[in-house]
């Protein structure tokens, strides 16, 4: 069974994506070549141009960010307490319906 995402891209357009579980919030975005998702790094975690905002419902669920994760993020222009590197969050059916909003700034 797939896995429904809906990405807010920073114009405020919604893109629903059906996505697979084990492959990446990062890898489901550029398949469906979501606007804002530049992912230069190839998912290596240090170029923070995948970096999206998590709606809370589903925040929670995910597996923290590790210590690479979170010094890169600190990097990034507009941190919010929600961020993640999308590269960095492997799908799962739990994840189904998740709302994921791309950060306008990826730097
Ligand atoms: S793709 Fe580069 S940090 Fe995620």
């Amino acid at each position: 069974m797939g896995i429904t995402i809906v990405f807010i891209d920073p114009t405020g357009k919604e893109h629903t994506v059906e996505a697979v579980a084990g492959e990446s919030l990062m890898q489901a975005a550029t398949a469906a070549q979501i606007p804002g998702i530049e992912a230069s790094c190839g998912g290596n975690c240090i170029c923070a141009t995948c970096h999206c905002h998590i709606d809370e419902r589903w925040f929670a669920k995910l597996r923290a960010a590790d210590t690479l994760e979170q010094d890169t993020l600190a990097c990034t222009n507009e941190p919010q307490p929600t961020s993640r590197l999308s590269c960095q969050v492997p799908l799962t059916d739990a994840l189904n319906g998740m709302i994921v909003r791309v950060a306008a700034s990826q730097h």
